[in-house]
């Protein structure tokens, strides 16, 4: 993990594959990830954490659902925007045109969540890489 200044530009320009999160830094027991998105993840949870979602570029759709499982909704993110998906909540991220996001969560928590759908050839089911 650098000591450095990370330009995120940079940081984002090194990878290439969608859907699988780089940690660029750590606060305290917390990854700091960013990803290059398109197409759709997989619905999941995480039952023992949040999840903050910052778009760097580009726009990201979150679907949610309730806990029950019905009830769905889709909040549009802009680039610019935040949006906290509390734990327990089924949830699918997707990015039609694509999209560059940073994610906040507790290190070791996997982008596919405690439960998820079947996981396609095209998302990254690990803990994130470290760059
Ligand atoms: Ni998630």
């Amino acid at each position: 993990m650098s000591d450095e200044p990370i330009d995120l530009a940079v940081a984002l320009a090194g990878f290439d594959q969608l859907w699988s999160p780089r940690i660029v830094t750590r606060v305290n027991e917390y990854d700091v990830r960013i990803a290059k998105v398109a197409g759709e993840h997989v619905w999941h949870v995480h039952d023992h954490t949040d999840e903050f979602f910052l778009v760097l570029d580009g726009e990201l759709h979150i679907a949610l659902r309730d806990s029950d499982g019905d009830g769905e909704r889709t909040v549009v993110l802009p680039r610019g925007a935040v949006y906290v998906v509390p734990r327990g909540t089924p949830h699918r991220p997707s990015s039609a045109d694509g999209a560059s996001i940073l994610m906040f969560e507790p290190s070791g928590t996997p982008s596919v969540g405690d439960r998820h759908d079947e996981i396609p050839e095209h998302v990254d089911a690990t803990t994130g890489h470290v760059l």
